[in-house]
């Protein structure tokens, strides 16, 4: 096979870390669909043992996903193996992903084993994941503040056991890129039978370094990177998967090795991950910011309408976005053409979805007179996440003031089908209407965050509210848009707490030592 860097997305299991994020099944389904049309190589779904409701998860994904591998990750011990087995044996390319800690403090602190217990366990679990499947990964956790002496041993025995990846996590973000190069090195000079496995980099970002860390890996001769969409993950986060493609992509002069991804999926994938994490990617950020592509001062602008090329390294159109869309859609236009413009942004909808969608785009349409690209993925955010919904919102109104008690009426469809009316007064609008809600849903939570931004400019924009709340230890994102911000509210408080109810009662709470 042609030389290339293998991507291993692991947003739906160290994106799931992310503090506050919590993915359901469905939520899964979708993120990973997308990195499959991505074309990722490995989709790391989730960390089996950890839960029942991960398992299934996981399983779902599984059996979804044609076009990818799927891994789950598993501690090296026996139950946490033979879970993820479970889990991941109906996909098409099964990998199950075993780690073990290889660092001083961690044998001393966390596991309290010395090296010959720790390098027992790792060969032994290694050899019972390869009894499953032959594509098995093996992770020595916290490798970069080990003894490297030690991690040489424990990867050559577990390559002996059967491991066909060998990744080399910097867990706590502590390498930097030169040093991380040489031990990438010192890898393939002292692990003999290193040809028998690929070298794969999973490298956290506290320091900031997590994409430089891996791209020097990959000189250094890593063919497998991991990455999290948007630079999600534990603590401050994984190397971002757009920034590891797209410099390889845009930089062949220098590495000289390529990915198969497709990166016309990346600005879709980026928004969706945005959108079901609750958590907005910051304008400045790298290649899929809102400011990425913009050109603020004169002489860059001059540049840019010149030739694009005199201040842009890469052609956004390379990522998924359109540039100067021609089509501009009104109330005036018809169901062909907000089908085709639709599938021009890349949404595939049957006739019931886009006869939904057809329906709010009109309604929009009559407010706000034209209608761009944004307010379209907008429109489809919010009708695919009122899909499947316990309690379905039908009415919102309010009467609010400086001198009037905040007082809200609402109408839910319950999961019976009956109209459920009800009224509450609050401190505000928003307040008065959760508080509305909260008589007919009845489900205790505590509102965490709370924000608004328009998606258009424009005082006829569409808000779109994010909140999130906490209800037993779990938090639950819901997002919500419409040009009023009253309904917005409403609107993503009700995907919050249809979330919630999903969720509850499928997943056990995952204890802080299981989690990686
Ligand atoms: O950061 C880490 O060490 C991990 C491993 C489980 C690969 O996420
Ligand atoms: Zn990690």
């Amino acid at each position: 096979m042609a030389d290339k860097v293998f991507i291993l997305d692991t947003s739906l299991r160290d994106g799931e870390q992310s503090p506050g994020v919590a993915f359901n099944q469905n939520d899964k389904l979708e993120i990973a669909t997308s990195l499959e049309k991505m074309g990722v190589d490995y989709i790391e779904a989730g960390f089996p043992g950890s839960s029942p409701g991960d398992l299934e998860a996981v399983k779902a994904v599984a059996s979804v996903v044609k076009g990818s591998s799927i891994a789950g990750l598993a501690r090296a011990v026996p139950a946490d193996i033979d879970a993820c087995w479970e889990a991941v044996q109906g996909a098409v390319h099964p990998r199950i992903h075993v780690f073990l800690s290889s660092s001083d403090i961690h044998l001393m602190h966390q596991l309290e084993k010395d090296k010959e217990q720790v390098l027992q366990m790792a060969r032994t679990m290694v050899a019972r994941a390869a009894g499953y499947t032959s594509d098995v990964e093996f992770s020595p956790m916290d490798a970069t503040r080990s003894d490297r002496e030690f991690v040489y041993r424990m990867l050559t025995e577990c390559i002996d056991a059967g491991a066909t990846t060998v990744n080399i996590p910097d867990t706590v973000g502590y390498a930097i890129p030169e040093e991380f190069e040489q031990f990438i090195k010192g890898i393939q000079e002292n692990v003999p039978n290193i040809h028998k496995a690929r070298i794969s980099v999973h490298c956290h970002n506290d320091l900031g370094l997590a994409v430089s860390n891996s791209l020097a890996a990959v000189t250094a001769g890593a063919r497998q990177v991991e990455v999290c969409v948007n630079g999600i993950g534990e603590r401050a986060g994984n190397a971002a998967l757009e920034e590891v493609v797209m410099a390889l992509h845009t930089r062949p002069d220098f590495f000289n090795v390529p990915t198969t991804i497709n990166t016309r999926e990346i600005t879709r994938a980026s928004r969706l991950v945005s959108d079901l994490t609750g958590m907005v990617v910051q304008p400045n950020k790298a290649i899929v910011g809102s400011n990425a592509f913009r050109h603020q001062s004169g002489v860059h602008q001059h540049g840019v309408l010149k030739m694009r090329e005199t201040y842009e390294i890469i052609d956004a159109v390379e990522i998924g976005l359109e540039r100067g869309s021609v089509l501009v859609l009104n109330k005036n236009s018809g169901r062909a053409g907000l089908k085709a413009r639709l599938e021009e942004l890349g949404y595939e909808l049957t006739e019931e979805e886009l006869s939904r969608i057809f329906l709010a785009f009109k309604d929009l349409a009559d407010k706000k007179g034209e209608i761009d690209d944004r307010d379209l993925e907008a429109l489809v955010s919010e009708k695919m996440r009122t899909e499947n919904e316990v309690y379905r919102l039908e009415l919102v109104q309010v009467s609010a003031g400086n001198h009037a008690v905040a007082t809200a009426t609402v109408r839910l469809v319950s999961p019976d089908g009956n109209i459920v009316d009800d009224a509450a007064t609050g401190t505000g609008p928003v307040d008065a209407v959760y508080q509305a809600i909260n008589r007919i849903v009845a489900v205790p939570n505590v509102l965490t965050e709370f924000s608004v931004k328009a998606v258009t400019e424009g005082i006829d924009a569409i808000g779109e509210v994010t909140i999130r709340i906490e209800s037993e230890g779990r938090s639950y994102v819901g997002r919500g848009g419409d040009t009023d911000i009253i309904v917005a509210s409403a609107r993503a408080y009700m995907n919050a707490l249809n979330r919630l109810l999903t969720t509850k009662g499928s997943r056990a709470p995952v204890a802080v030592e299981t989690t990686p």
